[in-house]
């Protein structure tokens, strides 16, 4: 049987590890495709590298433009990340009439809107299995499995590097930058890895799982964003001694006024399976109307199991590249016309539970002053506790968590603590979820 053929974009960490599964599993990758699926053409910036791997099967060439328009290339793979060059040679293949896939989820939240229209254009699919949660198939989940839902809130640890990190930190004692550098080495982060600690790779996912949970437009650039670079370690004990763990969580929330997509350190009760989430594992609670909560989990990075994903997109795109396009799957998995024109709100108006730290002066009547001000903003105290001054401080930390409020209300609170004279210094706020319904 005719095989089909692929081209790939950049074999590095992802690149090399699709080379490698897709040729040990080649058989029974057939068996499922219905026809051998043949990467007969790499680019790459690196041709010795690529010789390394690919060990003459392949066509190396250092020109990727020449692979998008190459007639015999039935599918592009793009695996070099970024939303420069690969964007270019992403809206090129489709032009030349080339089903893509990509891992590139910061191309495709920050241009997917323009690469699915041109692709719906052409007739061509863009697969992006890979883009979020590694080797999880959580795209396929959401745009298929739970198409009979509607989905109301879907939470992930969707970055492995932080969460490997946070993971390492709190067992292991380690300091930040040590564990940073041993998850770039084992492949982990971003060719950039601010875009991993500063939340950006985790807004990414999160808006194309919004998009494709909700049906509507991709929206990063309205994402609320905060790292895990300005926790404190204080902060993670703290938490566990009230029961709590902070993960890095990707949140997306259907309302009727519009979607809360928002990245920050979160508070999760420390019983939930998604706390219990370590190392580079990924996992995302999806909650759906009829199905209730649901949850997926594996291996958010690394070279195989992200191979899985788009291997398992190239299987798919071969099943489906004779169908008429009427009849696929569409991208975003609602029709493109029925997309919803639902606005990401402001972070003010979102709604959580928060965790407040405070320096406090030890004498009476400040807690009355704080628990004052909470409940003129609305905000209902869940947990509280006051710790023992050490010796020869007339200073001690006051930890507060509370109900559910909005982050305008929180906000205002926080000032008018700060402005207390029995408080020193900053409140420092951390969100808080309980993933309950
Ligand atoms: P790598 O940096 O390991 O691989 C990219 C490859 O592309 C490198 O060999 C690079 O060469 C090459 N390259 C860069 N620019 C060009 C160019 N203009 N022409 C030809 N080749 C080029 O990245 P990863 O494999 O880690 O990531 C690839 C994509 O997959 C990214 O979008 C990433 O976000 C995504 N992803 C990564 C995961 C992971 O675990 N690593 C998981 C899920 C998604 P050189 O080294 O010389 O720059
Ligand atoms: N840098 C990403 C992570 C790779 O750490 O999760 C997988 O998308």
């Amino acid at each position: 049987m005719k095989p089909i053929n692929v081209g790939l974009l950049g074999i590095g960490t992802v690149g090399g590890g699709t080379w490698t599964v897709l040729t040990r599993n080649a058989a029974e990758i057939t068996r499922r495709a219905g026809r051998p699926i043949s990467i007969t053409t790499v680019a790459d910036r690196d041709l010795d590298r690529a010789r390394e791997v690919t060990k003459g099967q392949a066509k190396l060439v250092d020109d990727a433009f020449s692979v998008c328009k190459d007639p015999e290339i039935d599918i592009v793979v793009e695996l070099i990340g970024g939303y420069t060059v690969a964007k270019d040679l992403v809206l090129t293949a489709i032009e030349n009439g080339k089903h893509v896939v990509t891992a590139n989820k910061a191309l495709l939240a920050l241009h997917g809107n323009e690469i699915f229209t041109a692709a719906q254009k052409k007739g061509v699919m863009v697969a992006f299995e890979a883009a979020v949660a590694g080797g999880i198939p959580i795209i396929k989940a959401l745009r298929e499995g739970l198409t009979a839902n509607r989905i109301e809130w879907l939470a992930g640890i969707i970055n492995g590097t932080t969460n490997f990190i946070l993971s390492e930190m709190r067992d292991k004692g380690l300091p930040f930058d040590v564990v940073l550098k041993e998850a770039q080495a084992l492949g982990y982060a971003e060719a950039d890895p601010t875009f991993d600690i500063e939340g950006n790779d985790a807004a990414h996912k999160a808006t194309l799982m919004a998009s494709i949970a909700f049906g509507v437009p991709t929206q990063y650039e309205r994402a609320h964003i905060e790292g895990i670079t300005k926790l404190d370690a204080r902060d993670i004990a703290y938490a566990e001694e009230l029961g709590y763990r902070i993960k890095l969580l990707g949140i997306a929330k259907k309302r009727d006024d519009g979607i809360e997509l928002r990245v920050h350190p979160t508070l999760i009760p420390a019983r939930r399976l998604l706390a219990n989430v370590e190392g580079a594992m990924n996992a995302v609670l999806v909650k759906g109307d009829a199905v209730g909560p649901t949850l997926y989990y594996g291996q958010g990075a690394g070279d195989e199991p992200t191979a899985s994903a788009v291997i398992a997109d190239l299987v798919d795109v071969t099943r489906m590249h004779t169908a008429d396009p009427e009849h696929r799957v569409p991208h975003l998995a609602f029709q493109p016309d029925q997309l919803e024109d639902l606005k990401v709100l402001p972070i003010e108006q979102c709604r959580c539970g928060f965790y407040m730290r405070m320096r406090v002066e030890d004498k009476p009547g400040v807690l009355a002053d704080i628990t004052r001000i909470l409940a003129d903003n609305e905000i209902s105290i869940d947990a509280l506790i006051q710790k023992e001054p050490a010796e020869g401080e007339s200073q001690t930390d006051v930890i507060l968590l509370t109900h559910v409020t909005v982050e305008g209300n929180a906000n205002q609170a926080i000032a008018q603590i700060e402005a207390l004279p029995v408080v020193a210094g900053e409140v420092t706020r951390l969100r808080m979820e309980q993933l309950d319904r």
